[in-house]
């Protein structure tokens, strides 16, 4: 048995498709209009709003493949299992089934013949054993029973392992149920253990019955929800008998292009080789977005930075440019994954340039910061925080490239005191920070939504001033002000500022509806919708119309939005400024 990941995607999606479920296209790995964190981290992140009763326009069967990204796991990358860009799968229940359909249907995926064919007697299950916030998870327990699981393999474990929920602790969450592949020599054991890492968690089941609260409680949501997650790289091991995850088609072709252009063996530079493979990977996913990111010093770009300059570092000593040998794993990379994400064919051009630019400018200073680490590394092995932090600052290296110098010499950084140096020097106030993180969808979710329908006005506006040639280019909303991204080469005047808020002020004196209605992709074509019309929308698409006779805005949009523009109160552009070439970025607020 060898699957390729092209058929473990296809079969999961043709399997669900056969229970009725609409697939959907993965979302971009940022998320709309959610604060609390950088990039979607699971696949029900995207849903949240369906999650919690909106409709969504392909109805209460969903799946998909979800572009992934997570970074708190980034120092565990290089071993077998962990990455930071992953593809989960996953299908979803919107107030339609519950427990029975969706554990049937996991067993019969990975079970039967004409599917997955995994041994039923290598599988386990781990269910929610209760707590004061809810009961024991009696039904799956019976449910694994009904399949044919053992008693000897079902665990009760508590929150910590079997619930789950938002980053943020706001919002839809419930009880899980998780599925686990043994993948130690035979015979299998016949107890299951959790704790053992040869049990290897493939599928998780969430039973999403509650919507946790801002003070902790949680409360029964609208409608129960089914929301899975099956990590593609994880089950392809499995499947293939290879706990090595970067021996699947997935990196194989990155690894042998590695192994030719250093002249060095994967057997001897594994770890160096599994990050890079990996870096770039996220790196080639970042920029082919649909809301591109590029390398700055903030948010998601500045993770991007760090991906890309901590492979530069690594290929340092080889005996081609780092700028010749990555964009060819690059290259690598799209041919592998351009089948399954086009965009990533699309962009070709635009990641290489990209991705080059960065190592360039990286090239400039890594030299010489090379250099200083060496003489400040001394004989004492320790970089104090103001070392590391001069280092980051005239040299540009992140913190945690100094720590993996220093650690390769038998170093240490004083990472506290770099802390302390760094927030000595931010710019942000306490609490303008302090605000940003507090964010989350439920307990500010007016504020969000007031700016996201000022979003909606604002490009209109825009559009109006400058031009037909303006087009959203992303956005980004906290519950304090909206940030929105637009395509338009030069920087706004004064009046020209003062002309688009007049005009946004003017359709929120107004008080104009704002009203939703579903079509299909051709006829909000034809309605004039602004939108991207491309792979991300499936057939059916939301539009939100502001105004009735003559609308003055329509866009394809997952919402929420207000009910009418009134609600909004003022709105102020506080600040106009290049976001990248041919980009300028707004920041606006709503004032009561
Ligand atoms: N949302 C669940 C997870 O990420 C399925 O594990």
């Amino acid at each position: 048995m060898n699957f390729t990941s092209q058929e473990l995607r296809q079969k999961f999606l043709d399997f669900f498709r056969s229970k009725d479920h609409a697939i959907i296209p993965s979302a971009s790995l940022i998320p709309d209009n959610d604060p609390s964190v950088l990039f979607n981290t699971a696949g029900m992140q995207p849903l949240v709003p369906y999650l919690l009763g909106e409709p969504h326009p392909l109805g209460r069967r969903l799946a998909d493949a979800q572009k992934c990204l997570r970074t708190d796991d980034i120092d565990k990358v290089g071993d077998t299992v962990h990455l930071t860009f992953f593809e989960m799968l996953g299908n979803w229940s919107l107030g339609d089934y519950f427990q029975e359909e969706a554990i049937a249907w996991s067993w019969e995926f990975l079970t039967a013949s004409q599917w997955l064919g995994l041994p039923a007697d290598h599988l386990a299950a781990s269910v929610f054993a209760g707590d004061a916030d809810a009961p024991f998870d009696r039904r799956s327990y019976e449910l694994w029973q009904q399949v044919g699981l053992p008693d000897k393999r079902l665990a009760k474990l508590g929150k910590e392992n079997n619930w789950w929920g938002l980053a943020s602790h706001l919002g839809p969450c419930g009880p899980d149920t998780e599925v686990f592949y043994w993948t130690g020599p035979d015979p299998v054991p016949e107890v299951f253990d959790p704790n053992n890492p040869a049990w290897v968690e493939i599928w998780n089941n969430v039973f999403m019955a509650y919507n946790e609260q801002p003070d902790g409680s949680f409360i029964p949501l609208k409608q129960r929800n089914v929301d899975t997650g099956l990590g593609l790289e994880r089950v392809l091991a499995v499947l293939n008998h290879e706990p090595d995850i970067y021996l699947s088609d997935l990196f194989q072709p990155v690894i042998a292009y590695l192994q030719k252009v250093s002249g060095r063996l994967y057997g001897s530079e594994t770890r160096t080789f599994r990050i890079i493979a990996d870096h770039l990977r996220a790196s080639a996913f970042l920029l082919a977005d649909e809301k591109a990111v590029t390398p700055s010093n903030k948010d998601q770009g500045y993770i991007l930075r760090r991906l890309i300059r901590r492979a530069v570092r690594l290929v340092y000593n080889w005996p081609m440019p780092a700028s010749e040998i990555l964009s060819g794993v690059v290259e690598q990379i799209i041919v592998t994954m351009g089948e399954a994400y086009p965009e990533l064919v699309r962009r070709h051009d635009f990641i290489i340039s990209e991705i080059t630019k960065e190592i360039n400018k990286f090239n400039h200073t890594l030299d010489r910061g090379l250099k200083e680490f060496t003489r400040l590394v001394g004989d004492h092995h320790l970089i104090s925080g103001a070392d590391a932090f001069m280092l980051y600052q005239s040299y540009g290296f992140p913190l945690e490239m100094t720590k993996e110098l220093a650690q390769e010499q038998g170093g240490i950084v004083d990472e506290a005191g770099f802390q302390e140096e760094m927030s000595r020097h931010q710019q942000l106030s306490r609490t303008a920070a302090a605000g940003k993180f507090k964010g989350g969808l439920a307990d500010n979710s007016l504020a969000t939504t007031r700016l996201h329908t000022a979003a909606h006005l604002l490009l209109q506006a825009l559009r109006q001033v400058l031009g037909e040639g303006v087009y959203q280019r992303g956005s980004n909303i906290t519950p304090e002000r909206l940030r929105f991204d637009f395509s338009y080469p030069n920087k706004l005047t004064p009046e020209e500022i003062k002309q688009v808020e007049d005009i946004v002020n003017k359709q929120i004196a107004l008080d104009l509806p704002v009203t939703c209605r579903e079509m299909s992709l051709q006829e909000a074509r034809r309605a004039g919708a602004m939108g991207v019309f491309d792979a991300k929308y499936g057939e059916r698409v939301k539009v939100y119309t502001i105004g009735s006779d003559r609308p003055f805005s329509q866009e394809i949009c997952g919402g929420p939005h207000v009910q009418r523009t009134g609600e909004l109160g003022h709105f102020r552009i506080i600040k106009e400024e290049s976001s990248s070439a041919g980009v300028r970025r707004i920041k606006a607020i709503l004032e009561d």
